[in-house]
């Protein structure tokens, strides 16, 4: 989505599965369909993207608000497990199209909320839309946005009382081992600080054993750790649980 089409009356948060992976197993669908007058058996992989390209536009359409929208009680999700006060600063790590952060502004009516976010072209996200959003929903003098990576913080340590991310970690391509994330994040939480993570925290492949995991933040110096397994929640239909989409989440979350 660009920021430059006319202002919407309501935010508009985008999709966690954009329409350019849909459009790339589809072309690529198109190109063996095609090369299979030559070589029949193009028509098997042929087959396969069709499935891929399918299942990500049906992904896509359960995520969106007209088809049940998912991705806002994923986001509840999370929300719901925040155990805090309500008063201070809260940093929110890959806002995307700040829909989490446009929420914990409405749910704090007295705290400020900074979104941060590498906005990368692969995402129908930028600045200018999470702006736009909070201005739509009437949180723009608590809620600000800029652009910053996961892996460096622009911010002190102890900066904030409340940091909270949702499915992003995984996606930060430029830190390999992704502890050093929950690390960095955490070194910018007050002492007694509250954090809440959700991501794909059930696959071993990128964050190994959980109770490892939690072993390893507790070794940090962090008071109280526990996690939750969102992926169990009856919100999630079974059809969005693959382990590459919503069948490995859950959260995070503890006091510093
Ligand atoms: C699945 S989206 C989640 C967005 C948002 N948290 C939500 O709940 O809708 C993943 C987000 O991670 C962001 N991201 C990827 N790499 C990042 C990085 N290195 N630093 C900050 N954000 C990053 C992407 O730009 C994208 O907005």
């Amino acid at each position: 989505m660009t920021p430059t089409h006319d202002t919407p009356e309501h935010p508009e948060y985008g999709n966690w599965v954009s329409k350019r992976i849909i459009a790339t197993f589809a072309i690529i669908t198109l190109l063996l369909a095609a090369a299979s007058w030559f070589w029949t058996l193009l028509l098997i992989p042929a087959l396969v993207t069709f499935i891929i390209a399918s299942y990500f536009a049906y992904g896509r359409y359960v995520l969106s608000a007209n088809g049940g929208d998912l991705q806002t009680k994923v986001r509840t999700l999370l929300l719901n497990q925040i155990p805090w006060d309500g008063n201070g600063r809260i940093l929110d790590i890959g806002c995307g199209s700040g829909a989490l952060s446009i929420a914990l502004a409405q749910k704090y009516p007295h705290a400020t909320v900074i979104g941060i976010d590498s906005w990368g072209a692969r995402w129908e996200y930028s600045q200018q839309l999470c702006e736009m959003n909070a201005r739509l929903a009437g949180v723009q003098d608590r809620v600000s946005f800029q652009k910053a990576s996961a892996s460096a913080i622009p911010f002190p340590d102890g900066s904030f009382d409340l940091a909270v991310s949702n499915l992003v970690f995984h996606e930060v391509h430029d830190t390999k081992d992704k502890r050093l994330l929950l690390k960095e994040t955490l070194r910018t939480v007050k002492t007694d600080g509250t954090f809440a993570f959700q991501d794909l925290f059930l696959l071993k492949r990128v964050y190994g054993d959980t109770d490892n995991l939690l072993e390893a933040i507790r070794s940090w110096g962090i008071q109280q750790v526990e996690f939750i397994p969102t992926r169990d929640s009856p919100v999630i239909p079974r059809t969005m649980k693959p382990w590459f989409i919503l069948g490995t989440i859950g959260i995070i979350k503890g006091k510093k």
